[in-house]
């Protein structure tokens, strides 16, 4: 049986950055599950469909026309065969990913598909928003990454080369959406363990992280 370690957290608080690298040295693999909803929500916007039609956006994750993969350095997007990964990592995609995924049937459809990514490897990275409370609760280990919210729109500002104002006012109403939606909000996991990252650099974050999961899991 495979080991599956969650990592859940707001917007741009670092927790791709995260999962890429402690996955890489402990040779798992990991899957941002956000990727799932961004797919959607390009693939919807592509091809027309109502982005407020909960029964249309469900309807279109039945669809062979997208699909998910993961890989090391990011979880790749396909869409009618072309690689779009690059296009689904925009603020604005997120956006949209953020609006759609207040909708309880697009989250039950994903999920299947969510949970498939611990087939066949030998320990999993999930990082999204409900994975150690709806997507994998009985993971073997559950973290929280947080930073303070001005600290990450600078981030991802920088990251995108757009302006700090710009960013912090999308970021805040991602923030609210998806906090306080009905359906699988985010929230801190039972018994996970909250990283605070606003005062730290990256390689203190996954150091950290590490241990622990070194720790917990006797590996
Ligand atoms: O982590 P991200 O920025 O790629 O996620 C994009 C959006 O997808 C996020 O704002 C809300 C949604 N999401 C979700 O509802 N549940 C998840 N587990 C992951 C992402």
């Amino acid at each position: 049986m495979s080991y599956v370690v969650t990592i859940d957290g707001p917007a741009a608080s670092g927790k791709s950055s995260v999962s890429r690298e402690v996955a890489s040295s402990l040779g798992w693999s990991w899957v941002s599950t956000g990727a799932f909803y961004r797919a959607l929500a390009f693939f919807a916007s592509y091809k027309g469909v109502s982005l407020e039609s909960e029964q249309d956006l469900a309807q279109a994750i039945k669809s062979d026309l997208w699909k998910v993969h993961l890989s090391s350095e990011k979880t790749l997007v396909f869409c009618e065969g072309k690689d779009v990964t690059e296009q689904i990592y925009t603020d604005d995609v997120g956006s949209v990913a953020s609006q759609i995924s207040k909708f309880p049937q697009v989250r039950k459809e994903l999920l299947q598909a969510q949970r498939d990514c611990t087939v066949g490897v030998k320990g999993l990275i999930a990082e999204g928003r409900d994975c150690g409370t709806v997507v994998f609760p009985q993971a073997d280990l559950k973290f929280y990454i947080t930073a303070k919210d001005e600290d990450r729109a600078q981030r991802r500002a920088l990251e995108e080369g757009k302006a700090f104002e710009e960013v912090h006012k999308s970021q805040q109403v991602r923030d609210t959406q998806d906090s306080q939606r009905v359906t699988s909000p985010l929230q801190i996991p039972e018994n996970a363990i909250v990283v605070d990252t606003t005062d730290m650099d990256l390689q203190q974050v996954v150091r950290k992280v590490e241990q622990s999961i070194r720790e917990k899991l006797q590996i």
